[in-house]
Protein backbone atom coordinates (compact mmCIF):
# COMPACT_ATOMS: atom_id res chain seq x y z
CA UNK A 1 0.00 0.00 0.00
CA UNK A 2 1.68 3.63 -1.09
CA UNK A 3 -0.41 5.93 1.49
CA UNK A 4 -3.81 7.00 2.51
CA UNK A 5 -6.23 7.75 -0.33
CA UNK A 6 -6.61 11.37 -1.15
CA UNK A 7 -9.58 12.76 -2.44
CA UNK A 8 -9.34 15.85 -5.02
CA UNK A 9 -12.40 17.59 -5.13
CA UNK A 10 -12.80 19.29 -8.41
CA UNK A 11 -14.75 22.55 -8.41
CA UNK A 12 -15.21 23.48 -11.75
CA UNK A 13 -18.91 22.65 -12.16
CA UNK A 14 -20.04 25.24 -9.81
CA UNK A 15 -18.29 27.35 -11.83
CA UNK A 16 -20.35 26.67 -14.47
CA UNK A 17 -23.15 26.91 -12.54
CA UNK A 18 -22.21 30.80 -11.55
CA UNK A 19 -21.44 31.68 -15.39
CA UNK A 20 -25.10 30.49 -16.58
CA UNK A 21 -25.91 33.97 -14.94
CA UNK A 22 -22.51 35.81 -15.59
CA UNK A 23 -22.71 37.17 -11.37
CA UNK A 24 -20.89 35.78 -8.46
CA UNK A 25 -23.19 33.10 -7.04
CA UNK A 26 -22.10 30.36 -6.24
CA UNK A 27 -18.43 31.05 -5.35
CA UNK A 28 -16.05 28.37 -6.04
CA UNK A 29 -13.67 29.21 -3.51
CA UNK A 30 -16.96 29.12 -1.11
CA UNK A 31 -17.18 25.43 -2.58
CA UNK A 32 -13.48 24.81 -2.34
CA UNK A 33 -13.68 25.81 1.61
CA UNK A 34 -16.55 23.69 2.47
CA UNK A 35 -14.57 21.07 0.92
CA UNK A 36 -11.84 21.26 2.56
CA UNK A 37 -14.04 21.25 5.88
CA UNK A 38 -15.65 18.16 4.96
CA UNK A 39 -12.65 16.05 3.93
CA UNK A 40 -11.56 16.90 0.60
CA UNK A 41 -7.43 16.85 0.76
CA UNK A 42 -6.95 18.98 -2.01
CA UNK A 43 -8.85 21.18 -4.75
CA UNK A 44 -9.17 20.66 -8.42
CA UNK A 45 -9.70 23.53 -10.66
CA UNK A 46 -9.76 22.84 -14.83
CA UNK A 47 -8.64 26.61 -16.21
CA UNK A 48 -9.95 26.17 -19.59
CA UNK A 49 -8.66 28.19 -22.89
CA UNK A 50 -12.62 29.22 -23.06
CA UNK A 51 -13.34 30.02 -19.66
CA UNK A 52 -16.23 28.08 -19.88
CA UNK A 53 -16.09 27.67 -15.94
CA UNK A 54 -13.14 28.44 -13.72
CA UNK A 55 -11.67 31.59 -14.30
CA UNK A 56 -8.20 33.61 -13.98
CA UNK A 57 -9.71 35.50 -11.15
CA UNK A 58 -10.92 32.35 -9.38
CA UNK A 59 -6.78 30.71 -9.96
CA UNK A 60 -5.54 33.63 -8.43
CA UNK A 61 -7.91 33.34 -5.59
CA UNK A 62 -8.01 29.42 -4.81
CA UNK A 63 -4.34 29.85 -4.79
CA UNK A 64 -4.40 32.62 -1.88
CA UNK A 65 -7.06 31.40 0.36
CA UNK A 66 -6.69 27.76 0.31
CA UNK A 67 -5.40 25.83 2.56
CA UNK A 68 -4.94 22.20 1.68
CA UNK A 69 -3.14 22.20 -1.95
CA UNK A 70 -4.05 23.09 -5.09
CA UNK A 71 -3.91 21.14 -8.40
CA UNK A 72 -4.75 23.57 -11.16
CA UNK A 73 -5.57 21.40 -14.77
CA UNK A 74 -4.09 23.05 -17.55
CA UNK A 75 -3.35 21.96 -21.21
CA UNK A 76 -0.05 22.08 -22.49
CA UNK A 77 -0.15 25.48 -24.18
CA UNK A 78 2.28 28.54 -23.80
CA UNK A 79 -0.92 30.59 -21.97
CA UNK A 80 -1.57 27.99 -19.45
CA UNK A 81 2.06 27.78 -18.60
CA UNK A 82 2.47 31.24 -18.19
CA UNK A 83 -0.82 31.32 -16.09
CA UNK A 84 0.62 28.30 -14.14
CA UNK A 85 4.34 29.73 -13.66
CA UNK A 86 2.78 32.86 -12.15
CA UNK A 87 0.62 31.17 -9.40
CA UNK A 88 3.10 28.02 -8.70
CA UNK A 89 0.08 25.37 -7.91
CA UNK A 90 0.93 22.69 -5.48
CA UNK A 91 0.51 20.52 -8.59
CA UNK A 92 -0.21 20.61 -12.08
CA UNK A 93 -2.19 17.93 -14.71
CA UNK A 94 -1.58 18.95 -17.93
CA UNK A 95 -4.38 17.29 -19.66
CA UNK A 96 -5.58 16.91 -23.33
CA UNK A 97 -8.23 20.10 -24.37
CA UNK A 98 -10.29 20.32 -27.32
CA UNK A 99 -12.45 23.63 -27.78
CA UNK A 100 -15.82 21.23 -28.63
CA UNK A 101 -15.73 18.65 -26.12
CA UNK A 102 -18.16 19.05 -23.30
CA UNK A 103 -15.48 17.66 -20.80
CA UNK A 104 -11.90 15.94 -21.01
CA UNK A 105 -12.75 13.41 -23.69
CA UNK A 106 -9.78 10.75 -23.15
CA UNK A 107 -6.23 10.81 -21.74
CA UNK A 108 -3.50 12.78 -23.49
CA UNK A 109 -1.43 10.85 -26.39
CA UNK A 110 2.14 10.87 -24.69
CA UNK A 111 3.74 9.08 -27.35
CA UNK A 112 3.01 11.05 -30.25
CA UNK A 113 2.90 14.54 -28.21
CA UNK A 114 6.44 13.65 -26.39
CA UNK A 115 8.19 16.43 -28.29
CA UNK A 116 5.59 18.85 -27.39
CA UNK A 117 4.72 17.86 -23.56
CA UNK A 118 8.40 17.41 -22.78
CA UNK A 119 9.19 21.16 -22.32
CA UNK A 120 5.88 21.53 -20.23
CA UNK A 121 6.91 19.34 -17.97
CA UNK A 122 10.10 20.26 -17.64
CA UNK A 123 9.14 23.58 -16.69
CA UNK A 124 6.27 23.50 -14.22
CA UNK A 125 8.54 20.68 -12.56
CA UNK A 126 11.44 22.83 -12.53
CA UNK A 127 8.73 25.61 -11.02
CA UNK A 128 8.17 23.37 -8.52
CA UNK A 129 5.06 22.00 -9.08
CA UNK A 130 3.96 18.27 -8.90
CA UNK A 131 3.32 17.40 -12.76
CA UNK A 132 1.68 14.83 -13.87
CA UNK A 133 -0.23 13.83 -17.28
CA UNK A 134 -3.58 12.79 -17.56
CA UNK A 135 -3.52 9.40 -19.67
CA UNK A 136 -5.87 6.58 -20.63
CA UNK A 137 -4.88 3.37 -18.75
CA UNK A 138 -2.83 2.24 -21.37
CA UNK A 139 0.44 0.46 -21.22
CA UNK A 140 2.38 2.96 -24.08
CA UNK A 141 1.10 6.17 -22.11
CA UNK A 142 2.14 5.23 -18.89
CA UNK A 143 5.56 3.55 -20.10
CA UNK A 144 6.37 7.60 -22.30
CA UNK A 145 4.99 8.99 -19.08
CA UNK A 146 7.41 7.77 -17.70
CA UNK A 147 10.31 8.38 -19.68
CA UNK A 148 9.19 11.73 -20.21
CA UNK A 149 9.99 12.23 -16.55
CA UNK A 150 7.04 12.92 -14.69
CA UNK A 151 6.55 12.01 -10.95
CA UNK A 152 3.01 11.93 -11.29
CA UNK A 153 -0.02 10.19 -13.77
CA UNK A 154 -3.39 10.58 -13.53
CA UNK A 155 -5.43 7.73 -14.99
CA UNK A 156 -8.96 8.56 -16.98
CA UNK A 157 -11.24 6.67 -15.21
CA UNK A 158 -13.99 7.27 -17.70
CA UNK A 159 -14.38 4.97 -20.06
CA UNK A 160 -14.85 2.43 -17.07
CA UNK A 161 -17.26 4.52 -15.49
CA UNK A 162 -19.40 4.83 -18.79
CA UNK A 163 -19.00 1.14 -19.43
CA UNK A 164 -22.00 -1.21 -19.71
CA UNK A 165 -21.78 -4.30 -17.10
CA UNK A 166 -20.25 -6.59 -19.81
CA UNK A 167 -17.37 -4.62 -20.57
CA UNK A 168 -17.05 -3.14 -16.63
CA UNK A 169 -14.70 -5.69 -15.34
CA UNK A 170 -12.21 -5.53 -18.60
CA UNK A 171 -12.20 -1.79 -18.74
CA UNK A 172 -11.23 -2.10 -14.42
CA UNK A 173 -8.50 -4.48 -15.18
CA UNK A 174 -6.68 -1.83 -17.31
CA UNK A 175 -6.60 0.57 -14.96
CA UNK A 176 -5.52 -1.88 -12.23
CA UNK A 177 -2.86 -2.85 -14.62
CA UNK A 178 -2.24 0.72 -15.67
CA UNK A 179 -2.02 1.28 -12.11
CA UNK A 180 0.52 -1.75 -11.21
CA UNK A 181 3.02 -0.18 -14.45
CA UNK A 182 2.90 2.90 -13.03
CA UNK A 183 3.83 1.69 -9.34
CA UNK A 184 6.56 -0.52 -10.99
CA UNK A 185 8.02 2.67 -12.85
CA UNK A 186 8.20 4.60 -9.90
CA UNK A 187 5.51 6.71 -10.41
CA UNK A 188 2.78 8.05 -8.35
CA UNK A 189 -0.57 7.52 -9.61
CA UNK A 190 -3.89 9.29 -9.55
CA UNK A 191 -7.40 8.56 -11.26
CA UNK A 192 -10.20 10.23 -12.36
CA UNK A 193 -12.94 11.40 -14.42
CA UNK A 194 -16.57 10.36 -14.39
CA UNK A 195 -16.44 8.54 -10.56
CA UNK A 196 -19.79 8.27 -8.51
CA UNK A 197 -20.47 6.97 -5.50
CA UNK A 198 -21.75 3.25 -7.70
CA UNK A 199 -18.15 3.36 -9.24
CA UNK A 200 -15.76 4.86 -6.66
CA UNK A 201 -15.45 1.31 -4.64
CA UNK A 202 -13.23 -0.75 -7.19
CA UNK A 203 -10.79 2.34 -8.18
CA UNK A 204 -10.52 2.66 -4.67
CA UNK A 205 -9.20 -0.60 -4.03
CA UNK A 206 -6.28 -0.05 -6.20
CA UNK A 207 -3.78 -0.62 -3.87
CA UNK A 208 -1.34 1.56 -6.16
CA UNK A 209 -3.68 4.49 -6.57
CA UNK A 210 -3.50 7.20 -3.94
CA UNK A 211 -5.43 10.17 -5.27
CA UNK A 212 -9.01 10.58 -6.80
CA UNK A 213 -9.99 13.64 -8.48
CA UNK A 214 -14.04 13.71 -8.75
CA UNK A 215 -16.19 16.79 -9.40
CA UNK A 216 -19.04 16.92 -11.95
CA UNK A 217 -20.97 14.00 -9.80
CA UNK A 218 -20.36 15.01 -6.23
CA UNK A 219 -21.07 18.83 -7.54
CA UNK A 220 -24.31 17.70 -9.50
CA UNK A 221 -25.65 15.43 -6.59
CA UNK A 222 -24.99 18.12 -3.83
CA UNK A 223 -28.21 19.77 -5.52
CA UNK A 224 -30.09 17.27 -3.57
CA UNK A 225 -28.25 16.55 -0.59
CA UNK A 226 -25.92 19.58 -0.16
CA UNK A 227 -22.27 19.51 -1.19
CA UNK A 228 -20.62 18.78 2.39
CA UNK A 229 -22.60 15.27 2.63
CA UNK A 230 -21.72 14.16 -1.19
CA UNK A 231 -18.31 15.08 -0.08
CA UNK A 232 -18.52 13.41 3.12
CA UNK A 233 -20.29 10.26 1.36
CA UNK A 234 -17.40 9.56 -1.33
CA UNK A 235 -14.67 9.82 1.18
CA UNK A 236 -16.71 7.50 3.37
CA UNK A 237 -16.77 5.14 0.47
CA UNK A 238 -13.09 5.24 -0.52
CA UNK A 239 -12.21 4.67 3.41
CA UNK A 240 -14.32 1.66 3.38
CA UNK A 241 -12.55 0.43 0.24
CA UNK A 242 -9.29 0.83 1.54
CA UNK A 243 -9.93 -0.79 5.03
CA UNK A 244 -11.73 -3.72 3.04
CA UNK A 245 -8.41 -4.17 0.95
CA UNK A 246 -5.92 -3.75 3.81
CA UNK A 247 -8.08 -5.95 5.88
CA UNK A 248 -8.05 -8.53 2.65
CA UNK A 249 -4.40 -8.39 2.60
CA UNK A 250 -3.80 -9.37 6.44
CA UNK A 251 -6.62 -12.10 6.59
N1 LIG B 1 -9.28 14.49 -13.44
C1 LIG B 1 -9.09 15.18 -14.57
C2 LIG B 1 -7.70 15.27 -15.10
C3 LIG B 1 -10.15 15.86 -15.22
O1 LIG B 1 -9.92 16.54 -16.35
C4 LIG B 1 -11.42 15.81 -14.64
C5 LIG B 1 -12.57 16.55 -15.28
O2 LIG B 1 -12.28 17.90 -15.32
C6 LIG B 1 -11.59 15.09 -13.45
C7 LIG B 1 -10.51 14.41 -12.88
C8 LIG B 1 -12.91 15.01 -12.75
O3 LIG B 1 -13.87 14.39 -13.55
P1 LIG B 1 -15.38 14.43 -13.13
O4 LIG B 1 -15.79 15.87 -13.13
O5 LIG B 1 -16.05 13.62 -14.18
O6 LIG B 1 -15.48 13.83 -11.75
Amino acid sequence: MRGPLRLGVNIDHVATIRNARGGLHPDPLRAAKLAESAGADGITAHLREDRRHISDDDIMRLTNELAVPLNLEMAPTDEMLDIALRHKPHAACIVPEKRKEVTTEGGLDVVAGYPHLEPYVRALGEAGSLVSLFIDPDREQVCAAAQIGVPVIEIHTGAFCDSHQFERERELQRIVDAAALADELGLECHAGHGLTFDTVTPVAKISSIVELNIGHFLIGEAIFGGLESSIKRIRVLMDQARSELEGARSA
